[in-house]
C-alpha cells in the first residue's frame, strides 16, 4: 500500500505543481503606476530578479540604469529591455559591489549625470560563495551583501527563486532543480521589490520587513535598536565613514 502510494507521489506533485507554486507565490504587485520622468537604479539586474524588476520598471516608463559588474552582460540585456518594452532610456554603468572605489566612482557618475533618483533597488547579491575577499579585504558576501549595497530603505525577501543565485553551491544547484516545478520564477520573485517602490502611500511602513508582497516577521534580533545601532557603527567605520 505505502509503495503503491509512494509510486504515486511524484505523479501526484507532478499534476499539482501548478497549484503549488501558485500558493508558494502569493503576491503580486498589482499597482499601476506609471513611472515616466523617474529615474530608477537596478543593482545586479543583468540576470534574475534584478532583470526582471528593471524590465518592468522600463515597461512603466522610468530611466532605468542597469548597474552591473560586467558591463558586456548588462548591454545585452539592456538592449533585450528596450526591444521588449519599446523604452530607449535602459542604460548600463559599471558597478562592482565588492570595490569600494567602484562604488563610490559609480556614485560620482551618477550624480554628475542625474538630479534625482526616484528608485533605488539594491538587488545584486552572492550565495554561498566560496571564501573570498573583496578589493577592501571584506569577506565576499558582508562585503557584497552588506557593506556594498548599504544599510537603506526597505529589506525584501523575494522568495525561493529560480535564478543564478545557487551558481556556487552543486547541492543547492541540485536542489533548485529538484523542485523548480514549485519555486517562483525571476519575474514572481521580482514583485516584492516592486511593490515597494511603486506602491503609493507605504512611506509610513519605511524600514520594515517585506516578502510576498506585505510586511513580514522579523526576528527579535533583527529589531533590536541596540544591535541595529552597533551593526550601524561598526558598517561605518569598517567603511571609513565618520560616524553620526
Ligand atoms: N533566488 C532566491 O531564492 C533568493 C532568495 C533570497 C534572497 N535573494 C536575493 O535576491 C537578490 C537577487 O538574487 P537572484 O536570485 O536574482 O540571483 P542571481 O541570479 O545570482 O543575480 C545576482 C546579481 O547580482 C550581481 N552581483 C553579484 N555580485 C556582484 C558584485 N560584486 N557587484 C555587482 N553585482 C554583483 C550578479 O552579477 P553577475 O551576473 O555579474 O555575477 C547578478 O546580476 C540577491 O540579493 C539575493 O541574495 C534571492
Ligand atoms: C537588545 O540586544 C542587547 C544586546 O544583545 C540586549 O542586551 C538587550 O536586552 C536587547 N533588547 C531588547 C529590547 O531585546
Amino acid at each position: 500500500m505505502i509503495g503503491v502510494l509512494l509510486l504515486l507521489l511524484p505523479f501526484f506533485l507532478y499534476i499539482a505543481a501548478p497549484q503549488i507554486r501558485k500558493m508558494l507565490s502569493s503576491g503580486v504587485c498589482t499597482s499601476t503606476v506609471q513611472l515616466s520622468g523617474k529615474v530608477a537604479v537596478v543593482t545586479g539586474a543583468n540576470t534574475g530578479i534584478g532583470k526582471e524588476t528593471a524590465k518592468e520598471l522600463a515597461q512603466r516608463g522610468a530611466r532605468v540604469y542597469l548597474a552591473c559588474r560586467d558591463i558586456q552582460k548588462g548591454e545585452l540585456v539592456a538592449k533585450e529591455i528596450q526591444t521588449l518594452t519599446g523604452n530607449q532610456q535602459v542604460l548600463v554603468r559599471e558597478l562592482d559591489l565588492a570595490n569600494t572605489k567602484s562604488i563610490r566612482a559609480f556614485a560620482n557618475n551618477f550624480l554628475a549625470e542625474e538630479k534625482h533618483l526616484h528608485i533605488l533597488i539594491n538587488n545584486a547579491g552572492v550565495m554561498m560563495c566560496p571564501y573570498s575577499k573583496t578589493a577592501d579585504g571584506f569577506e565576499m558576501h558582508m562585503g557584497v551583501n552588506h557593506l556594498g549595497s548599504g544599510v537603506t530603505t526597505y529589506s525584501v525577501h523575494p522568495g525561493t527563486v529560480n535564478s543564478d543565485l545557487v551558481r556556487h553551491s552543486i547541492f543547492m544547484k541540485w536542489m533548485w532543480w529538484l523542485f523548480s516545478f514549485f519555486i517562483k520564477t525571476p519575474k514572481q520573485g521580482a514583485q516584492t521589490s516592486l511593490y515597494c517602490a511603486i506602491t503609493e502611500g507605504l512611506e509610513s511602513l519605511s524600514g520594515h520587513h517585506f516578502s510576498d508582497c506585505s510586511v513580514a516577521w522579523i526576528s527579535a534580533q533583527a529589531r533590536n535598536a541596540t544591535i541595529a545601532r552597533r551593526l550601524w557603527d561598526v558598517s561605518c567605520d569598517l567603511l571609513g565613514i565618520p560616524m553620526n
